[in-house]
């Protein structure tokens, strides 16, 4: 008998879990004053996040260091109170602290990290750590012979086969790729439906990656999971998740199909990260000088960040109301879903004000060509 399931006939693009306007500001006590503070000092870490992650489907998160990725993951795993928000698992709301109401939400949203030898206890095997989460969520069976078959098809699922090799080794024994494999591995004991995956590949040798990559496309199809992939690379992103999103200091920016936000990238910060991006491949057609960093390439303190959009202090297009007003969602108008938090998709705003006005007089910044097409597609 097999404890664990083979995908579920729940169908592809079901959305299994959703963040809604989710938000974390974690309070910082800089002087005794503000232990007082009727407003004391925060770290904006996250501020309203909305998304969904679906059955058979990647959806990455991209964003430079700090802009806060991780904390998004830690909130959708349940390891953080939440500021504000809602985070909905099949369209119910959620609000688990420890117990057993954790314990049945992690058995369906599981969270992999970016160090697969700091996630494995040094000093147990392989056996040891895949029994235990099989254990927890109940997935053992019956009988040692249930609980073998279920050890073998586990770390069959993560290509370490003959499982027979790997089952008593402890993680010390193993290569990079493998114990992150292992941490797939025990992940997959609780048979969730929805893995987040916080930078899985960034810590792993180069050669390695890809490997990584193809097991989790693999899974997601073979089991029809709900993926939510982290990375500073969007290249990747483009190559392995259906949907990007990207984030910048603490807030999203962009979202669409893979393809058209990493090839007709619309948000200036999208546009500045894809240029830094070591990748031959994107470069012609994308690189032009509208993306230009004007501010120095530090992202924003998230303690008091800048008011309107949060990019405006770096934007080469921003404008008078960019520092004041923060944009909402706007459609762009050349793939269906495809959406930017820019000003610069507003026509009532572009037709006031004008592009690159905070710029300086700086003749190679134009508009950027993403908004010709949306003009266009109008
Ligand atoms: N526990 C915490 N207490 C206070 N501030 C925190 C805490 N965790 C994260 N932060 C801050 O929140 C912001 C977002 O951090 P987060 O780790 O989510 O970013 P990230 O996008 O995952 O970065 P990286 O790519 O470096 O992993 C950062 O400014 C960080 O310093
Ligand atoms: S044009 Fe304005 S709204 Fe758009 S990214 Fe630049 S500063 Fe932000
Ligand atoms: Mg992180």
């Amino acid at each position: 008998m097999t404890t664990l399931s083979e995908g579920t006939a729940a169908p592809v693009g079901e959305v299994v879990l959703e963040a809604v306007g989710l938000t974390k500001h974690f309070p910082v006590r800089r002087k005794l004053r503000d232990l007082f503070s009727r407003n004391p000092a925060s770290v904006h870490a996250v501020d309203d996040v909305s998304f969904e992650l679906r059955r058979g489907q990647v959806t990455a998160l991209v964003g430079e260091s700090g802009s806060g990725k991780s904390t998004v993951a830690r909130l959708l795993a349940q390891l953080y109170p939440r500021t504000g928000g809602d985070i909905l698992l099949h369209g119910r709301p959620t609000k688990v602290r420890g117990g057993r109401r954790f314990r049945a939400y992690v058995r369906r949203v599981q969270l992999i990290f970016q160090d697969p030898f700091a996630s494995l206890n040094p000093v147990h095997t392989v056996r040891y750590h895949l029994t235990r989460a099989l254990r927890i969520h109940g997935n053992a069976g019956k009988t040692a012979a249930d609980l073998e078959r279920a050890l073998g098809e586990l770390l069959t699922r993560v290509s370490l086969t003959p499982p027979e090799r790997y089952l008593d080794k402890f993680p010390h024994e193993l290569s990079g790729g493998q114990r992150q494999r292992v941490a797939i591995a025990r992940a997959l004991g609780a048979d969730p439906e929805a893995l987040l995956a916080d930078e899985p590949v960034s810590m792993l040798d180069v050669s390695i990656r890809l490997g990584i990559l193809n097991l989790l496309r693999d899974l997601k199809e073979r089991l029809n999971l709900a993926i939510l992939y982290i990375t500073h690379d969007i290249a990747s992103a483009r190559y392995f998740a259906d949907e990007t999103m990207v984030m910048y200091a603490g807030r999203m920016v962009e979202g669409g199909d893979s393809e058209t936000v990493t090839q007709n990238p619309a948000h200036p910060y999208t546009r500045l990260l894809i240029e830094s991006a070591p990748d031959p491949d994107r470069i012609a057609g994308i690189a032009d000088a509208t993306v230009k960093d004007r501010g120095n390439g530090e992202p924003p303190s998230l303690i008091k960040p800048p008011a309107g959009c949060r990019f405006n202090p770096r934007c080469p297009h921003a404008m008078p109301r960019c520092t004041v007003d923060l944009p909402p969602r706007l459609e762009i108008g050349d793939r269906p879903g495809h959406w930017a938090a820019c000003w610069l998709y507003d026509p009532e705003t572009v037709a006031k004000e004008s592009p690159g006005s905070l710029a300086g007089a700086d003749p190679a910044v134009e508009t950027p060509p993403a908004l010709h097409l949306t003009e266009e597609a109008r």
